[in-house]
């Protein structure tokens, strides 16, 4: 029989389309014309990890098309008699390269195909190629196992229902959906669309493309990931292709009739180690006994597509049970109730609300205990409000008061985990919402109380012993409750307010990030956070008395060195140890001597500008250039990878406000350069600094930004003009 022919001339047909497409661009713009996906140090990323070829200009592409078209066997597929794997597998190669370039093209020939978004709007529904700032993010869910894998569908399910369901099955286990192609007219985004699902990397449904060719944005986000977290070099295929295989949990579910595109496309993806499950008839891709699991198989009943497909990757899910009405997992933390979907909300400077945990006494907390007064949602009017007040107590032996604010963060995540609930804010300023649907599916109040006793014993379960939780929607009782918090909250932020980096005696590492950047070492201090930005000095403390093997450990301060600059021999010592010998000395206070480490998740990135006498600082959020001649993302590639980097330096946000940020080098006075959103989002953190240090509340618009210019001559005028003080203190050299 005619073994892998439909590969095969899926294959052919694919280079031969991005050979036209390229030909067609050529006339138009000519070989210098740039190409690529937008905002990402990857390039075109299956072929630059592949083959280590940068495309960066349409002349770029001629070579790799070239080299596509050596990979597909000449001979006539229908005679095609292959006795080992490599002829499929390599005209799958080829229809990746020739998918990339057809995409590539796309950006360039029709700007509007994809929104650039995180999430559909108004502007399309397909997103098109995740950029560096979402691979980072989602990335790092696959390396700490947050989100065990991804489905790649392809072509559209039987009916807009089992699409649905097809959805919910993948968030519930906490993998991710990458859609694309359609078949029968239509795409599984489409129909989920049209039953109103909310779509986006947020909750975990991503509509990549309406082409078929848009599944190599999956197997884009595959390579980047190789790249970037397990350290693949780009061109060393081999190892890429063994990373994926090993480490990233994908399959491709083949969705309705599948034709040679398709087929090419899955063989493909067999490169990858992503097997290909299908719910109707697939034309053999590959010679069936060779290989040690079946990589194909095709007229899976629709219903246990992903677990088959589970099952043939050897992707083991252990799902979260919490007893409630509506699905419950990670997956849903993202999704937002609109006003139109509510049936209930509550404070949001609506009514009276809050939430508190609070550290109790053995003999006040009876572990598991719910209790709610005053009325129940029941009682409202859809489209209603009530008040809402939610007390937290918390019993155990290891528990302490500075741990409370470290859990009290969590009920955030835990809530929003349960779909159709929705929660923002904290302390008294927090907004709940719960959606018709998941009123309509049975849930009540008590069943937030289930979340936090469920969520709360399990992932603080050394530290929490007992848990019980009181919910009130009685007016006068969330009012006086809440006076109660706010005087718990100031005494809180008292305590916590002189704990500064001088009057503790022990710092916390954090080396959740060695699986990617195996000599990086976070040092986080009191009044300097974590450079991702989420593990504070108590978070890592807290972290330590949960797991004490796990990956913060504490870091003794003791024997200063260097008081201004921030060293201490026995920090340099720790830091030895964990960074295997690569790294011998830091200082905690400067950028210029001994910096910390950058592992690659950073925030924002600080970079010296000599000509200003001072320092930019760039959000990962911002795309466009910098005065430093780079982008976020190139200055990123070359500073991560837990390398010291005198002048460079990856920071968490909150840093900026820090007393000690930058200490030895002038602190915030230096900076000269930052985007100008991240200054306004960041205005009140940096007015409050600015005042402390006597820089003035307007020093914040003396930094100037990319409006000003983002060439030195043009930011050193303006510098100038404001009489900026980095242009006064003492010579960086
Ligand atoms: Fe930990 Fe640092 Fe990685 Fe954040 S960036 S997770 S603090 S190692
Ligand atoms: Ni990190
Ligand atoms: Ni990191």
């Amino acid at each position: 029989k005619a073994i892998a022919a439909a590969a095969i001339r899926g294959a052919a047909g694919l280079v031969a389309r991005a050979g036209e497409e390229l030909a067609g661009a050529l006339d138009t713009y000519g070989p210098d014309q740039r190409v690529g996906f937008p905002n990402t140090g990857y390039y075109l990323p299956v072929i630059y990890g592949i083959t280590g070829r940068r495309v960066g200009r349409l002349g770029d592409l001629e070579p790799v098309l070239e080299t596509a078209r050596g990979l597909v066997p000449a001979v006539p597929a229908e005679r095609v008699w292959l006795p080992y794997l490599g002829g499929a597998l390599d005209a799958g190669m080829a229809a990746l390269f020739a998918a990339e370039t057809i995409e590539a093209l796309r950006y360039l020939t029709a700007p509007g195909s994809y929104t650039g978004k995180t999430a559909p709007s108004p502007g399309g529904l397909w997103l098109g190629a995740a950029d560096d700032a979402v691979l980072r993010r989602r990335g790092l869910e696959f390396v700490d196992g947050s989100a065990p894998g991804f489905a790649v569908c392809v072509g559209a399910a039987p009916s807009d229902e089992a699409a649905v369901r097809l959805a919910r099955e993948c968030q519930e286990k906490n993998l991710y959906v990458f859609m694309c192609a359609s078949s029968g007219g239509r795409s599984m985004a489409e129909q989920l669309a049209a039953r109103g699902v909310q779509m986006g990397w947020e909750t975990r449904l991503v509509p990549f493309g309406a082409d078929v060719t848009a599944t190599v944005f999956a197997l884009g986000f595959a390579v980047r990931v190789a790249l970037s977290f397990g350290g693949v070099a780009p061109g060393d295929y081999a190892r890429l292709l063994s990373y994926t295989t090993n480490r990233v949990f994908a399959f491709v579910l083949a969705l309705g009739e599948v034709d040679d595109e398709k087929c090419a496309h899955a063989a493909g993806a067999l490169n990858f180690g992503f097997p290909v499950v299908a719910d109707t008839d697939v034309p053999e891709i590959l010679p069936s006994g060779i290989c040690t699991y079946e990589h194909v198989v095709a007229n899976v009943p629709y219903e246990s597509l992903v677990s088959r497909a589970c099952e043939v990757r050897g992707l083991k899910i252990t799902v979260d049970r919490v007893p409630v009405p509506v699905a419950f997992g990670p997956a849903f933390e993202g999704e937002t109730v609109r006003r139109e979907d509510m049936h209930v909300e509550f404070g949001g400077q609506k009514t009276p609300g809050f939430e508190l945990v609070r550290t109790a006494g053995p003999d006040t907390v009876e572990d598991g205990r719910i209790t709610l007064s005053g009325p129940d949602v029941d009682a409202v009017e859809e489209g209603g409000a009530l008040p809402l007040g939610i007390v937290v107590d918390i019993y155990g032996r290891k528990m302490e008061p500075d741990f409370e604010p470290v859990l009290e963060r969590r009920l955030h995540h835990y809530l929003n985990y349960a779909q159709g609930v929705w929660h923002i804010g904290q302390r008294d300023v927090n907004w709940v919402r719960i959606s018709k649907e998941a009123y309509g599916r049975g849930f009540r109040l008590r069943h937030l109380g289930v979340i936090l006793y469920a969520k709360l014993k399990s992932e603080f379960a050394s530290i929490v012993d007992r848990v019980q939780v009181r919910l009130s929607t009685e007016a006068g009782e969330v009012t006086a409750w809440r006076g109660e918090a706010r005087e718990y909250y100031a005494r809180r932020d008292a305590r916590l307010a002189v704990l500064s980096d001088e009057n503790v005696d022990t710092f916390y590492s954090c080396t959740l990030c060695q699986s990617f950047a195996p000599t990086h070492v976070c040092v986080v201090l009191p009044e300097r956070v974590g450079l991702c930005g989420s593990v504070s000095w108590l978070d890592a403390r807290a972290a330590h008395e949960i797991d004490p093997h796990g990956c913060n450990q504490p870091v003794p301060k003791k024997d200063v060195l260097d008081a201004a600059g921030g060293e201490w021999a026995s920090c340099n010592e720790f830091i030895r140890t964990h960074s295997r010998g690569t790294i011998e000395r830091v200082k905690f206070y400067t950028i210029m001597d001994s910096p910390l480490t950058s592992c690659g998740c950073f925030e924002a990135l600080v970079c010296i500008v000599p000509e200003c006498n001072g320092f930019l600082i760039v959000n990962r959020e911002h795309a466009g250039m910098t005065p430093a001649g780079m982008t976020f993302s190139t200055l990123a590639g070359s500073i991560g990878g837990g390398v010291q980097t005198p002048g460079f330096m990856g920071v968490g946000k909150a840093y900026l406000g820090s007393r000690k940020f930058l200490k030895a080098d002038g602190g915030l006075a230096r900076i000269v350069w930052m985007p100008a959103a991240f200054k306004e989002q960041m205005r009140p953190v940096l007015e409050k600094r600015a005042a402390e240090d006597g820089l003035g509340a307007d020093f914040v618009d003396r930094i100037a930004d990319e409006t000003v210019g983002v060439e030195v001559e043009e930011i050193l005028a303006f510098l100038y003009e404001k009489e900026h003080p980095a242009l006064s203190l003492e010579p960086l050299f």
